[in-house]
């Protein structure tokens, strides 16, 4: 579904509350918003009980008015279903829509994602609230797009999911036996004897059992999930043209996002980093939320526009940051840069978390400059991105049954790093310039040339067949220590690490040693080129068919092998044994890339990064300068223009201090 069809270019503009706001104030925040270059707001959020107050009343007139008033101003609404926090009297007619904690303790209302995603009452009543707002506004013309619920998150533990949950084990695994045997359950005397004896993994009882823990985590995936695709598809049952969506949270744990990535019309997530955060981490999760549907752009749905109130300490984003992160994320592959939110609320615990209009009111304000200006310049880019992808030949595999795996195991050391370690390999491209795509065990991998899977403990049957093939053709893989360990049901391989990748990576690995914090081994080449440092994991290793790239340079372990190259048919396969420092990382991806002939996106000065997306032939190029201070880019030969001041430059640019540019070719002559 095309959802630029209305709309052909960055939407601008954000989440917008207006039931917590009088009628006068709705008129003046149209006038602003028209004045900020907004295109598109997000109404309706959290409205449950304002649209409708009792089970069998509805009150739709002031979101009629809000729609209509919207429209008149040239404003799209992106439309939000409530069901994220129902009214207190539903919780008080059916109880059971109540979530319960992680003791099976059924809380009180309040709060948000309060509901359990199970009860049927809950979904009942989400889906006929989202079916009246369908109805009342199929034709609507300010209506855009669909946003269900909002940020879906947590889990329930109570005796309606446990009972939904054996049913969906009962499906799993077909037999108790079967069961039995996967989540090996002889040890510690806990076999199973009937289906009902099986509860979700109750804090205070059973939280040991890890197949029963990633199984679960599994379940509320596809719980909450059932709670979206509910309400999805009464609304596309009525209106078939407008495309859906929920929000996202970009890399949060407890959701399997590969899971509703096929559900949604398009990927939306809420961006908030820290005001301190590396800019190659916000990349990574903006990479991480484009691979979700294998490239295709997404929505940036929220972020502060100048502070959140929640972290330790909120910052305000410097001036011009917030343009720059926009563009940080439009370059990775965003086709809207939306707030949370627009005005300030006088109430509740977000009253002090930054909003377009402060508690002011005023708009000769720092940031509304700041806005106003974004957006009167998104509306000159005009539909100049609107239908470009990105490109890359490198792919770093990420997987959440993996990260509930890993993390969920005891030893051999309590902090695993999956996050930071993948993170830690992106970098070395993300600081270079080298596009990279996230992608999941299930990503066909023919059109990489480098594909990188850190810490694949859990290695699914999908990732071994597409690895093996891609190597088998010619592709360049790594791997590191902890790959290999347990199947889908967290059972160890039988023969050991790592598993169903041994014969690719032509090694078996005997032993593997923890470091302290304070502690760590050396990386030594061979022909003396080098020594570098590694340490958290040490792999003792023994090759089968690899070579030995480097060895251990002290321990027991000294003069083994800590890094390997095997060659397997067309191509090669790669394993790290151990986590090396940034350089050792740098100097050999340098190295496959060279062998691959992948290029920069361009070569810049530090904290200067290039990124580009492609519309056809047509490269179009996002210099975006990190740096508080003017620098300087080389450009090359080419002529280009940039697309936000129309400027045509030869050979260089200077970018201000938090400056962007979007350059494309300019036909010499032109
Ligand atoms: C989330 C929610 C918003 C708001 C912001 C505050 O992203 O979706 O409703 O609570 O956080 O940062
Ligand atoms: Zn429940």
């Amino acid at each position: 579904m095309n959802i630029h069809q209305k709309l052909p270019f960055i939407w601008h503009g954000g989440d917008y509350n207006p039931e917590q706001w009088t009628q006068a104030t709705w008129w003046e925040d149209f006038r602003l918003m028209q004045q900020a270059g907004i295109t598109v707001a997000t109404v309706g959020v959290f409205s449950w009980v304002s649209l409708q107050p009792a089970e069998d009343r509805f009150t739709f007139e002031w979101l009629d008015e809000v729609l209509d008033g919207l429209h008149t101003h040239g404003i799209k609404a992106i439309l939000a279903t409530p069901s994220a926090a129902q009214p207190a009297w539903m919780s008080q007619a059916y109880p059971h829509v109540l979530r319960s904690d992680e003791y099976g303790r059924r809380m009180a209302h309040g709060g948000r994602t309060n509901f359990c995603p199970n009860s049927s009452d809950y979904r009942r009543l989400s889906g006929n609230i989202a079916r009246h707002l369908a109805e009342r506004y199929r034709n609507h013309p300010a209506l855009l797009l669909w946003h269900v619920a909002n940020e879906y998150s947590g889990h329930c533990y109570c005796e309606t999911c446990a009972q939904k949950f054996r049913e969906w084990l009962q499906i799993r695994y077909g037999s108790l036996e079967r069961l039995n045997a996967c989540w090996w359950t002889a040890f510690w005397s806990h076999t199973f004897t009937d289906w009902s004896q099986i509860n979700p993994p109750f804090r205070g009882s059973e939280t040991l059992m890890h197949g029963l823990n990633v199984d679960y985590f599994r379940f509320m995936t596809e719980s909450q999930l059932a709670c979206y695709t509910h309400e999805r598809d009464i609304l596309r049952s009525i209106t078939p043209d407008v495309p859906i969506t929920t929000n996202l949270m970009g890399t949060y744990k407890p959701l399997d996002y590969r899971r509703w990535a096929r559900e949604v019309d398009v990927i939306a997530w809420d961006c908030y980093p820290h005001a301190k955060q590396a800019t190659g981490e916000i990349a990574f999760v903006h990479d991480t939320m484009r691979g979700l549907k294998d490239g295709q752009p997404f929505l940036l749905m929220e972020q502060t526009p100048s502070s959140q109130n929640w972290q330790d300490v909120n910052a305000i984003k410097r001036p011009g940051v917030l343009r720059l992160w926009s563009y940080l994320a439009v370059a990775h592959g965003a086709d809207s840069v939306l707030y949370f939110q627009w005005r300030r609320g006088r109430g509740g615990c977000e009253k002090l978390h930054g909003a377009i209009i402060e508690h002011s009111g005023r708009s000769d304000t720092r940031l509304f400059r700041e806005v106003s200006q974004l957006g009167a310049e998104l509306k000159r880019l005009g539909d100049a991105i609107i239908g470009s992808a990105y490109r890359a030949r490198v792919a770093i595999v990420f997987d959440w049954d993996n990260w509930h795996a890993l993390e969920d195991a005891i030893g051999p050391v309590r902090n695993k790093r999956y996050l930071e370690t993948v993170n830690k390999h992106y970098l070395s491209f993300y600081r270079r310039n080298v596009a990279v795509d996230v992608v999941f065990p299930d990503t066909d991998l023919a059109k990489y040339d480098l594909v990188i899977a850190p810490m694949m403990y859990m290695l699914k049957a999908s990732l071994v067949q597409n690895v093996e093939m891609f190597v088998r053709k010619g592709g360049t893989f790594v791997a590191t220590y902890l790959t290999g360990y347990v199947d889908e049901t967290d059972l160890v391989f039988e023969n050991g690490y790592p598993g169903p990748l041994a014969h690719v990576l032509g090694l078996w690995v005997e032993e593997i040693d923890a470091l302290y914090d304070d502690q760590h081994n050396t990386m030594i080449l061979p022909d003396g080129s080098g020594t570098y440092i590694c340490s958290h994991l040490a792999d003792v290793l023994h090759p089968i068919t690899a070579e030995v790239m480097a060895t251990y340079g002290e321990d027991y372990y000294q003069g083994s092998p800590v890094a390997t190259r095997n060659r397997y048919e067309q191509g090669e396969a790669y394993y790290l044994g151990s986590d090396p420092d940034q350089a050792f990382l740098d100097r050999f991806y340098e190295a496959i890339l060279d062998k691959h002939g992948i290029q920069p996106v361009l070569i810049t000065p530090s904290d200067v990064e290039a990124t580009a997306r492609y519309k056809g032939e047509q490269k179009i190029l996002f210099l975006l300068n990190h740096n508080p201070h003017p620098v300087t880019v080389e450009l090359g030969t080419t002529v280009q223009r940039d697309l936000l001041t129309n400027q045509v430059c030869r050979k260089s640019i200077i970018l201000e201090g938090y400056g962007v540019s979007i350059l494309v070719d300019e036909p010499e002559g032109d």
